[in-house]
């Protein structure tokens, strides 16, 4: 029986962990940081954008993203539930995991990840926007928890996840990492949430390069500069392992799916050079001495040369023999 997920506190350094207020009207941790149920549920509010701050936080957000999602999908002459399908099976899911979805919005991707995990495991899907996510709780949290899935929901940041590090399968986000404060924190925040091992899907707007410049990448620009976001290879955590890129939506979206790594990444860095200037990896990075009168160097690297071996042999025997050893 896999464990529940609980929440953490959010709150700056405290990180402890919840329990319902005696009141029952919310969640609070042992320094006293509370958070209350949105009203009418038990979906804890950790943080909500302000109403009105974005079109996600505007009544009936939900319908006018609706409105927006058969926009894109005629647009691009794509069916949402096979784009969808595609994209949730880069997660590689196995029943009975654990998913976590940011900016889940009004809940479309959370059907296609329930039917993955067999009738067993939990989903706990987030957004910042209450009106977005209330509304994706009403449409499908009671199909997915008769499903026998665990399904949690809670308003919070993406870049300040309610949660212990490495506690999911596999974390998934479509459609709103553009908009979020800080692109590194979202990625940042589901690396550290899942386990080393487990999955991380994340695609938004972002053309190939190779269409900016062309008139219908101009054209799409101009219609929504979201379009000219580039996928964010440079923000991925260093340890990432299995790192696809690839594009949906005719080359409009990008797709970044990869594995969360344990540490750092298993290369050798002591493997000998053999040839002129020898050393390794390491040596060349670390083993950088002072610099020399040029004309001293070019002399030594024939030296060196001239004796038949590496210019780093040549540096290390000549220095030991400086210092005795
Ligand atoms: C275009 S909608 C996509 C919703 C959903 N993923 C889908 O595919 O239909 C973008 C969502 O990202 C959410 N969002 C924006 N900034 C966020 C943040 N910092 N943390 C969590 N969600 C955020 C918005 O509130 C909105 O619901
Ligand atoms: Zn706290």
């Amino acid at each position: 029986m896999p464990t529940m997920i609980a929440f953490r506190c959010p709150h700056p350094g405290c990180g402890a962990s919840l329990a319902e207020s005696a009141d029952g009207t919310g969640l609070v941790c042992a320094a006293g940081h509370a958070f209350p149920f949105a009203p009418g549920t038990r979906i804890p509010v950790f943080e909500d954008a302000p109403a009105g701050s974005s079109e996600y936080s505007i009544v009936d957000a939900a319908a006018i993203h609706d409105n927006a999602l058969r926009w894109l999908f005629a647009t691009f002459g794509t069916d949402e539930a096979t784009l969808r399908e595609r994209l949730v099976a880069r997660l590689r899911l196995r029943p009975g995991q654990s998913v976590l979805v940011t900016g889940a919005g009004a809940g479309n991707d959370l059907p296609h990840i329930a039917e993955k995990l067999g009738g067993q495991g939990s989903i706990h899907a987030q957004d910042i926007a209450s009106q977005m996510l209330l509304a994706g709780a009403e449409r499908c949290g009671d199909a997915i928890a008769a499903m026998g899935i665990d399904i949690r929901f809670s308003v919070c940041d993406a870049t300040r996840l309610p949660y212990g590090d490495a506690v999911f399968d596999a974390a998934y986000h479509y459609g709103g990492i553009n908009l979020f404060s800080s692109i590194e924190r979202g990625i940042a925040e589901m690396d550290r949430v899942v386990k080393p091992g487990g999955r991380i899907v994340i695609a938004d707007e972002g053309m190939g390069a190779w269409l900016l410049k062309s008139e219908l990448g101009r054209a799409l620009i101009a219609n929504n500069a979201l379009y000219a976001h580039q996928a964010p290879l440079a923000l991925l955590p260093e340890t990432a392992r299995d790192v696809t890129l690839s594009f949906e939506l005719h080359n409009c979206f990008y797709v970044i799916d990869f594995t969360r790594g344990d540490g750092p990444l298993p290369i050798d860095l002591d493997v000998p050079h053999v040839g002129r200037r020898g050393g390794s990896i390491r040596k060349r990075f670390a083993g950088q001495l002072e610099g020399v009168d040029p004309a001293l160097k070019e002399a030594l690297y024939r030296e060196a040369e001239r004796q038949g071996v590496s210019r780093v042999e040549f540096l290390e025997t000549a220095l030991r023999a400086a210092l005795g050893r």
